[in-house]
C-alpha cells in the first residue's frame, strides 16, 4: 500500500521528495539514485540543489531515453539530466548512466540492466507519471516483469512530448525504458505528479486494478511507495 501525501503546491512536493533523498544520502553517500526527466521533479531537485549536500559520490541511472536524437541534441535525456539534475545538484557526471549512450541501441537494454546490477540496483526511484498512465516510457500494454528494453512511443505521449520540440513529427518514435520489471527492483519508489490532466492516471496507478493496461498500477506490486500530489493530481483518488 502507497503512502500518499497530498500537497499544496509543487514547490512542497519538492520539499517531500528531496527530505526522502537526504535521508538516503545522509546514511549512504554514494546512494543509487533512480532520476525521471520531465517536469515533475524540476521542484526535487530545485529542493535538493539548495540544501547543503554532497552529493558528489551519489549514483545515478536515468530511466529512459529517446533513440535516434543526435549526440548532444538539446532535449536528448542525457543533456536534460545534465542540465537539470547533474550540474544543479553537483553530482558527478561519470557517476550517472543514461541508457543507451555507449554502445549499439540492440545491446542497450541488457548492458543497462548489467549496469544497474553491478551498482547494487537503485535505492530510490524518482517517477512521474504520464497521461496515458506509462512509467518510465512504459506505455500500456508493457509486462510487469520487462527489463529495459527498446520501445515504441505512444502519439498521445509523443504530442505530449511536443512541447519540448519544434513540431511533433520531430519528437522521436522509439526510446529506450527500464522496464517495469526493473523499476520494481528499486529499493523505495517515489511517484509525483501535479494537475489534473495526471489525475485520472494518478487514480489508477494508486488505487485503480494492476493492470498493464495502466503501466502506473505496478506501483501497488512494490512494498515501499511514496506517492507525492497536489490536490489537482489527487482529484480522482
Ligand atoms: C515523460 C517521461 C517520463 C515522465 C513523464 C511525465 O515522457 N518519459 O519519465 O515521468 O513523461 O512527464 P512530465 O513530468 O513532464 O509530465
Amino acid at each position: 500500500m502507497a503512502e500518499v501525501v497530498i500537497v499544496d503546491s509543487k514547490e512542497a512536493a519538492g520539499e517531500v521528495s528531496a527530505d526522502l533523498i537526504e535521508a538516503l544520502v545522509r546514511r549512504t553517500p554514494d546512494a543509487v539514485l533512480g532520476l525521471a526527466t520531465g517536469s515533475t521533479p524540476l521542484t526535487t531537485w530545485s529542493a535538493l540543489a539548495a540544501r547543503a549536500l554532497d552529493l558528489s559520490a551519489v549514483r545515478g541511472f536515468a530511466l529512459d531515453e529517446y533513440v535516434g536524437l543526435p549526440a548532444g541534441h538539446p532535449e536528448s535525456y542525457r543533456s536534460v539530466i545534465t542540465r537539470e539534475v547533474v550540474e544543479p545538484l553537483g553530482l558527478t557526471p561519470s557517476l550517472v548512466q543514461v541508457p543507451a549512450e555507449s554502445g549499439p541501441v540492440e545491446t542497450a537494454g541488457a548492458d543497462y540492466e548489467r549496469a544497474i546490477v553491478a551498482a547494487g540496483g537503485v535505492d530510490l526511484q524518482i517517477l512521474g507519471i504520464g497521461s496515458t498512465g506509462h512509467i518510465g516510457f512504459n506505455e500500456p500494454g508493457s509486462s510487469f516483469a520487462s527489463l529495459t528494453r527498446v520501445k515504441t512511443l505512444t502519439q498521445q505521449t509523443r504530442l505530449d512530448n511536443a512541447r519540448f520540440f519544434d513540431s511533433t513529427e520531430l519528437v522521436p518514435t522509439h526510446c529506450v525504458t527500464q522496464g517495469l520489471g526493473t523499476i520494481q527492483r528499486a529499493g523505495h519508489l517515489v511517484l509525483i505528479a501535479f494537475g489534473e490532466a495526471k489525475a485520472a492516471a494518478l487514480a489508477g496507478a494508486v488505487e485503480g486494478p494492476v493492470t498493464a493496461s495502466l503501466p502506473g498500477s505496478a506501483i501497488q506490486l512494490h512494498s515501499t511507495v511514496t506517492v507525492i500530489v497536489d490536490e489537482a493530481a489527487a482529484s480522482e483518488l
